[in-house]
């Protein structure tokens, strides 16, 4: 009989990870459980809890048959002989390490939950972010008990992107499955290897020892915005040298052994992991003494930092030293394309940097308005929301794009432009725009990493 399979944490992660188990493995029965009852319902509604293109397809072939979604944690632990957990690990913000270090309060928490509810041997598989050796006080606490259940620990982190969740999940560049050198973890990832291998081709099914499984997650995110970073440091060269970063990237892109992906100079990177794991691995290192290792990592946030305080700078000289009381359009607020999330968006600090300025900001996104919303209440008045651009638009002396919406590249700019205040300012950060031909329409367009085009100029 093939086993049961839980998720506890119906997240960005658990949810699509989830509905592509219950999909591929239509013979396994997929309980989603999640302390959050709104979380549960809206899975159980036909608005789900989030956006990512193709998962409502996903959900809707699946829900009822073999995809469940249940606040009942206690049941789904009982019933279960795989457990995935993917429950959030934030930054710490408190205490030792806080700032820097993963907050497992909620990791323990579930640990104790699986203990008190498992009257049978459990795979607990860890698909959370998680600092390097987590799984062994995960086996401590397990272990703690007096039953004879035997729980095995493995690592299986998820590489998914967001806005592309559905399509890492159909075809991962890889799956990685970590567990000990034992002969029951033998047994454990066999069994994890077989359930993904109904979908992932074998030679993309990788196994390694727990640790390198649980570190590879941190150091992938890591290498990946260490590379966002890269670009962004050399974009603020190129606007003093009178280069061109998208060309600079096009031309080491091309070398095979630096690729193409991930060279994009922007406002940097947001999004629920860059960030946080970063900050993990560095506090990973400090806690190993390893201080000069843990400096390099933490200049990859520095920098992100650095490139959006830039921008609003680059915002506030071009437009005559003062944005006090100018309109700006501020177009995109979720982190990247193709989401409404917008944890950790490089636009959220933006904005509050302007309303710093005493500029009037209002803005637009076409999926992430309502979490603009709550992450900006704090500004009250001081910002406005608006849904349509071109109305978010009229009357501004500046407009800004800090999300590469695809919608926003099919905008009617010459409408944009008469409906703006003179001179008008055309921001572009996130390098996805034709700069050229906005600025013949009239535009004074100023691009991260490359010369402004101005008509301002003598
Ligand atoms: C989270 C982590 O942020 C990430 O590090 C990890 O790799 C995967 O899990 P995500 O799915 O994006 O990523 O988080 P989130 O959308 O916040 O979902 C976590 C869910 O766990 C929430 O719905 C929360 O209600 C739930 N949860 C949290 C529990 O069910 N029990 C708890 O004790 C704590
Ligand atoms: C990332 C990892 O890609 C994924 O493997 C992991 O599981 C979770 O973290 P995600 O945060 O969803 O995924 O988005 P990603 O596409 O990696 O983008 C992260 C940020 O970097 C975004 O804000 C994006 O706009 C920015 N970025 C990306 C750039 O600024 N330039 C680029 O060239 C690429």
């Amino acid at each position: 009989m093939k086993r049961n399979i839980l998720c506890i944490g119906a997240g960005y992660v658990g949810g699509p990870t989830m509905a592509m188990i219950a999909q591929q493995c239509p013979d396994r029965k997929v309980t989603v459980v999640d302390i959050n009852e709104a979380r549960i319902r809206a899975w159980n509604s036909d608005s789900l809890p989030i956006y990512e293109p193709g998962l409502a397809e996903v959900v809707n072939a699946c829900r009822g048959r073999n995809l469940f979604f249940s606040t009942d944690i206690g049941r789904g632990i009982a019933e279960a002989d795989i457990i995935f957990v993917s429950v959030n690990t934030p930054t710490k913000t408190f205490g030792q390490g806080a700032g820097c270090a993963a907050d497992l309060q909620y990791w323990e928490k579930t640990a104790r939950l699986i203990l008190q509810h498992a009257t049978s041997d459990k795979i607990v598989v860890e698909k959370s972010t998680l600092p390097v050796r987590t799984a062994d006080a995960l086996s401590r606490i397990l272990r703690s008990g007096d039953s004879a259940v035997h729980f095995e620990v493995l690592s299986n982190p998820e590489f998914l992107a967001e806005g592309t969740a559905i399509a890492d999940l159909t075809h991962p560049d890889r799956v990685l499955i970590g567990g000990a050198d034992t002969t029951t973890a033998h047994a454990a990832v066999a069994e994890l290897v077989e359930l993904y291998a109904a979908w992932v081709p074998r030679e993309r099914i990788l196994t390694a020892n727990i640790w390198s499984s649980e570190l590879t997650k941190l150091a992938a995110n890591a290498m990946l915005a260490q590379r966002v970073s890269s670009i962004n440091a050399l974009s603020a060269l190129c606007e003093a040298t009178e280069a061109n970063v998208a060309e600079v990237a096009r031309a080491i892109g091309m070398d095979a052994r630096i690729g193409p992906k991930f060279l994009r100079a922007g406002v940097g990177f947001g999004g629920s992991c860059f960030h946080k794991d970063i900050l993990n691995l560095v506090y990973l290192c400090e806690s190993y003494g390893l201080t000069e290792v843990a400096n390099f990592w933490r200049q990859v946030v520095v920098i992100n930092n650095y490139q959006q305080n830039r921008f609003v700078a680059t915002m506030v000289r071009a437009m005559f030293n003062t944005v006090a009381e100018k309109r700006i359009a501020l177009l995109g607020f979720a982190f990247k394309a193709d989401t409404g999330d917008t944890r950790e968006s490089p636009a959220n600090r933006i904005a509050r940097l302007l309303v710093d300025e005493h500029a009037r900001v209002v803005i637009s996104d076409p999926r992430a308005l309502d979490n603009a919303r709550t992450d900006l209440a704090s500004l009250g008045d001081h910002v406005l929301f608006e849904p349509d651009p071109y109305v978010a638009v009229a009357g501004a002396d500046a407009v800004a794009f800090l999300t590469d919406w695809r919608e926003y590249r099919e905008l009617d700019f010459p409408r944009l432009l008469r409906s703006m205040r003179r001179p008008a300012f055309l921001f572009d950060g996130r390098s996805f725009l034709d700069h050229d031909a906005l600025f013949r329409l009239g535009f004074n367009v100023h691009a991260i990493g490359r010369t402004p085009l101005s008509h301002l100029d003598n």
